[in-house]
């Protein structure tokens, strides 16, 4: 198989994104930074808005949500919003509040479960802690991002002398006792506590009485990989939904003086359900485009029409068919990595699809020259679901869901194809600049 550069430049960007950002809060940051490279400047859901045609702005919410945009050249109330969405955050384990504890002559700390991660896969990887941390400042908190970039945490798997049937039976971890993650030996009269804080203020150049809490991911530090007899597949983590997220910002970022306004929502909190001030499913996306519409002049009606004339774009990932398993998958919808997104539907609509949604994302990717796959999940087997339904609900506008192919969704370390790197920029730009 022959990569092209410009395919093989733009998986190399994706794992450069996805290495730079190994939380939901460092996503943000990195969305952020790439957004002002760009000409977009911050907007605060706290100050009164106006806007002119072709403004460039952002919102961040909570710190692990981000709305951008850009006014296009046509009145709002005539063309509509072309609206983009992808989550930020990825499924994995979080420390607990009093995370630090004794273990005999070890310090370990404690984790919840975000999401619906592939446990085994944590174990016998080079982890590390990601996130932020709240400093004392004058009678308040302010915020800090950490990020350790060496390996600092680790789950040792039981030896298999220990656990002879673990190749049978797959690898079972207790989620209360078996997960804490090692990170020291003790040290002298010093609890696992002020070991721990210690570290944090040591890496951030804070004084260890003003840390007062934390959010803290556990990330692998093993950074993103070319694989394959020609490079054909990448590696990384949060391929899920982190590619999602690349590919909109890059063919939003690529995108010049449009005719019509476009959003790109990058959300927290979809692996858990969404309900929440900055996920998919509370008044984030809402609120931004109602404010864009009165800010753009716009009155009540106005923002109804304008609703009814977008169209939005929810991608997550898609399950690529992996020919060890063909039993997982529907046989006439099967999926190939490589082979351009994926139209995901659901007559239960777990994906916002119908079939005029997909026929347009059809004539998008015909007017790219993008190939397209059709995806629905075996009907013996209860199928996932996206920010796709809940946002299409909440501001009623006519939705797709898309998403690119890829193998072992939700393990630490996932994979899936260079080529849909740039197919799913290539359609994404048809959208915000056509249709
Ligand atoms: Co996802």
């Amino acid at each position: 198989m022959t990569i092209p550069p410009e395919a093989r430049s733009n998986a190399q960007d994706l794992l450069d994104f996805i290495d730079a950002s190994p939380s939901p809060w460092h996503a943000v940051a990195t969305i952020e930074s790439r957004l002002q490279d760009h000409g977009f400047s911050r907007l605060h859901e706290e100050d009164r808005w106006s806007l002119k045609a072709n403004a460039k702005h952002y919102v961040v919410r909570g710190d692990s949500s981000l709305i951008c945009f850009m006014t296009g050249r046509k009145p709002l109330d005539e063309t509509g919003f072309r609206i983009f969405g992808a989550h930020t955050d990825s499924p994995g384990l979080r420390l607990k509040p009093k995370a630090p504890h004794a273990a005999e002559n070890m310090s370990r700390l404690g984790v919840e479960i975000y999401g619906g991660p592939i446990l085994a896969t944590f174990t016998d990887r080079d982890l590390s802690l990601a996130g932020r941390i709240n400093i004392r400042h004058e009678n308040a908190a302010q915020t800090r991002l950490i990020h350790f970039e060496r390996p600092l945490v680790r789950l040792p798997n039981l030896a298999i002398h220990m656990n002879r049937n673990v190749n049978e039976e797959g690898l079972k971890l207790d989620k209360q006792t078996e997960l804490p993650l090692l990170l020291g030996n003790l040290v002298d009269a010093l609890p696992p506590r002020e070991q721990f804080i210690t570290l944090l203020a040591r890496e951030t150049d804070v004084a260890a009485a003003d840390i007062v809490n934390w959010e803290l991911n556990v990330y692998d530090t093993q950074k993103g990989v070319f694989w394959g007899a020609d490079e054909e597949f990448i590696a990384n983590s949060q391929l899920d939904n982190l590619a999602s997220c690349h590919a909109g910002l890059s063919a939003l970022l690529r995108t010049q003086e449009p005719e019509q306004t476009c959003v790109c929502g990058f959300f927290d909190h979809e692996e858990i359900g969404s309900e929440s001030a900055k996920g998919a499913d509370g008044s984030f996306l809402s609120d931004i485009s109602e404010r864009i519409a009165r800010a753009s002049s716009l009155d009540w009606e106005g923002y109804k029409q304008a609703l009814a004339r977008s169209f939005f774009i929810s991608a997550d990932m898609a399950h690529a068919y992996q020919p060890n398993f063909p039993s997982a998958y529907e046989p006439i919808h099967q999926i190939r990595v490589n082979a351009g997104p994926a139209i995901k539907t659901n007559v239960n609509q777990r994906y916002a699809t119908d079939s005029l949604s997909e026929a347009k994302f059809i004539s998008l990717c015909e007017m790219a020259s993008v190939p397209f796959q059709q995806y629905v999940h075996r009907t013996d087997l209860g199928c996932g679901s996206t920010i796709g339904p809940m946002i299409s609900a909440r501001i009623g506008v006519h939705s797709v869901d898309v998403g690119s192919p890829m193998w072992a969704m939700h393990s630490i370390r996932e994979s899936a194809g260079v080529l849909d790197v740039t197919y799913m920029i290539q359609v994404l730009r048809m959208f915000f600049g056509c249709l």
